[in-house]
């Protein structure tokens, strides 16, 4: 049948969580309209946006995408977010360990009260500020695998491993 009646096409409900600053609606942005913006304002409530990608077996994956706000006063807010979110990603910042503790903090929170079967990543953003890394790759490795998350190390700015991310959340949906 030429894999024609293979095609399927997928609806993804997908939260960004992580600290203010930390480059969500930077990722968000590269992802859906090929951008960067270096004077990105901080997000207030939360912003909606969709991108659809195509996998190799011809699949589409529609990604609706909630990036909400990292500032601590919209973080109440959060539930109503991932409440329901298939994919959850929770992004920190290479320079930052007090984002990459925050990043734990999101994660644990997901565990309690995210979907059970919720497909969750790590994203070390900001990979093109090496010289002033201080979150060792291998801590976030490390992290990843001992919550069964997935990992990934990318850059908003010059675009590295930005669709990487979403192509590897794809291939990882039950
Ligand atoms: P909130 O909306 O407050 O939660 O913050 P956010 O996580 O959405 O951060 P945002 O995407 O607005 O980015 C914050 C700052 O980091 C901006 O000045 C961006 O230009 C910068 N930035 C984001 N991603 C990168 C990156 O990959 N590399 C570098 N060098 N700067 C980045
Ligand atoms: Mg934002």
């Amino acid at each position: 049948n030429g894999g024609v009646s293979d095609a399927k096409n997928l609806r993804v409900k997908l939260v960004l969580l992580g600290d203010s600053g930390v480059g969500k609606s930077c990722i968000v942005l590269r992802f859906v309209r090929g951008q960067f913006d270096p004077t990105s304002k901080v997000t207030v409530g939360a912003s909606f946006l969709s991108q659809t990608i195509a996998l190799q077996d011809s699949t589409t994956v529609k990604f609706e995408i909630w990036d909400t706000a990292g500032q601590e006063r919209y973080a109440a807010l959060a539930p109503l977010y991932y409440r329901g979110a298939a994919v959850a990603v929770v992004v920190y910042d290479i320079t930052s360990p007090d984002s990459f503790a925050k990043a734990q903090y999101w994660v644990k929170e997901l565990q309690k009260h995210g979907s059970p079967d919720i497909v969750m990543a790590l994203v070390g953003n900001k990979a093109d500020l090496n010289e002033k890394r201080e979150v060792p790759v291998q801590d976030g490795i490390d992290y990843a695998e001992k919550n069964g998350m997935f990992f990934i190390e990318t850059s908003a700015k010059t675009a590295d491993n930005i669709n990487q991310l979403f192509e590897e959340i794809a291939k990882r949906l039950p």
